[in-house]
């Protein structure tokens, strides 16, 4: 699909996603031709500074984040504008209008413009509401689309609040909510390993599915966004979107083809299917943790307690862990255990899917669990693990593997990252990839017992930086027998 000229309007454009994700996104799209033919990127913050300032500093995170050099770099700089506008008074937003004016002339876009929110999220609803006091989010001349940063909302209530504002001045198909997860490659190919192979499909249900894991794991702590992740937490950051939005592509039931609206009906169904939490449910199924100082790789590390911008008594979770259920014929009775936290020993987000074992033992030793090991990232790929003869004298099996590498497709290195691919998409109008209303809001309804049960009191427990979690997140999944993975961060030795 041919993308229609266009001006792209950051909001936030003197901050720190602009510069090290957005701009380099649009900057690698542009290499590869894959921008409109005329585009412009008009930037607006509260800072003052010309266009000169605007594609200086741009210019200096490209040769920083993407190594950017030569006519490429000057070329698309010259397509890089800025205005200064102070974003909460409604009023200054009209000196948006003349600039918009001239660069749809300029540029013959015939007024399609996308929106990025790029802001502190107390703004994703006043922005829309002053773009609207000076027409500037009416279809009537060119499309308008508005994309919203994470976090949408801050519960349940905030989310429909937030969803109100920005309804009364943009209908929903204008509205792309962004969960850069879906923007993964690997998270994308989960949906075509499903269905587009007869081999997995008829297995992918309680009748051969023991349980399945999700993990997002990283290794480093909150840098110097200790402030922000503070009022965040791992619920928050991780779980109520990235984590669910995989669950929902792991268990969702095939859509009758790929588009926005069949793929999110039933993203949205599975996700209601998820079974409520009561407040008993959230004490067996949930537990909460906050990494102490300990060491991770061979880095001796601080407690969450001690980063800067924490508060000293801070009770925010840096770790979590949920045994959850679906509530529908695929998957009643099979378990997910998802788990996400800070300070563990790698860097990793897998899916893990954990088959049923052979109805009658035949052989004397146990058989290896059959597994499909689907990496998110890093080192993108899948990993079928099963049971075969050792070699020699008797019947001992022995756990092999199939495994694929992205890196092995010759393609590998033309990927596009997550934020290229939803900035494409939405330039595109195809919202297949991002967040609608109606799944978000499933999302904070799964999770909004557990946010209850921690706004009283509920207990966060301490784990050592560089361990897998809390040990009660062990005995969380051990009720039924079961442990944990321990993934390695790297494919290169065994995933
Ligand atoms: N950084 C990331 O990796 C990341 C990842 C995922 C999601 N996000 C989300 O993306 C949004 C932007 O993140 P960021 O890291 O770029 O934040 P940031 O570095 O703090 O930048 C915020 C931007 O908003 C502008 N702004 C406009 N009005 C403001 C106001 N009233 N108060 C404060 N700033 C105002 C700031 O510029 P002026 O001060 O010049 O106005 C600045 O350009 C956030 O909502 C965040 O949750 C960020």
């Amino acid at each position: 699909m041919n993308i229609q000229n266009n001006c792209i309007v950051i909001f936030g454009a003197s901050g720190d996603l602009t510069h090290r994700k957005l701009i380099p996104a649009l900057y690698n799209l542009y290499k590869i031709g894959r921008l409109a033919e005329n585009f412009s990127v008009l930037g607006v913050a509260r800072t003052e500074m010309d266009d000169n300032a605007f594609r200086q500093k741009m210019r200096e995170a490209l040769i920083k984040h993407e190594k950017a050099n030569g006519e490429s770099l000057d070329n698309f700089c010259a397509h890089l504008y800025y205005q200064a506008v102070n974003t909460s008074d409604s009023q200054d937003y009209g000196k948006l209008v003349p600039r918009l004016d001239e660069l749809h002339d300029k540029y013959q876009t015939c007024g399609n413009t996308l929106y990025y929110l790029s802001t502190p999220p107390s703004l994703y609803g006043v922005i829309p509401e002053c773009l609207a006091a000076h027409g500037l989010n009416t279809e009537e001349y060119g499309w308008k689309r508005i994309i919203v940063e994470k976090p949408f909302g801050y519960d349940i209530k905030t989310a429909h609040e937030l969803d109100v504002q920005i309804h009364r001045f943009f209908e929903e198909h204008q509205i792309y909510r962004i969960d850069h997860y879906l923007g993964k490659e690997t998270v994308q190919n989960l949906l075509v390993l499903r269905f587009s192979n007869g081999l997995f499909e008829p297995l992918w249900n309680r009748n051969f599915i023991d349980y399945i894991e999700i993990t997002g794991a990283e290794s480093i702590g909150v840098e110097d966004r200790g402030g922000y992740y503070d009022g965040s937490g791992a619920m928050r950051d991780m779980f109520q979107n990235h984590l669910l939005q995989v669950l929902a592509m792991v268990a969702m039931e095939p859509p009758a083809i790929i588009n926005a609206n069949s793929m999110r009906d039933e993203v949205a169904k599975v996700l209601y299917c998820l079974h409520p939490l009561t407040a008993e449910d959230v004490k067996n199924n949930v537990v909460l943790g906050q990494y102490a100082r300990g060491e991770v790789g061979d880095e001796q590390v601080k407690s969450y307690l001690e980063e800067k911008g924490v508060p000293s008594d801070s009770n925010t979770e840096t770790y979590m862990a949920v045994r959850c259920e679906i509530d529908n014929w695929r998957w009643a009775g099979v378990p997910f255990y998802v788990r996400t936290g800070k300070r563990l020993p790698t860097r990793v987000t897998e899916v893990v899917i954990h088959f049923k074992t052979t109805p009658h033992p035949v052989f004397s030793q146990n058989a290896p669990e059959n597994k499909l090991i689907i990496r998110v990232q890093p080192d993108e790929g899948i990993s079928m693990r099963f049971g075969l003869k050792k070699p020699g004298a008797g019947f001992e099996a022995k756990e092999v593997s199939m495994d694929f590498r992205y890196s092995d497709l010759s393609s590998a290195s033309s990927l596009l990252t997550a934020y290229e691919r939803l900035l494409l998409d939405s330039m595109k109008g195809d919202a297949t990839l991002f967040a609608r209303t109606d799944t978000v809001h499933a999302c904070w309804e799964f999770v909004q017992p557990i946010l209850d049960y921690k706004a009283n009191g509920g207990r966060v427990y301490e784990y050592e930086a560089g361990s897998w979690g809390p040990k009660e997140a062990d005995k969380l999944i051990a009720k039924s027998g079961r442990v944990w993975r321990k993934p390695s961060g790297q494919m290169k030795k065994k995933i």
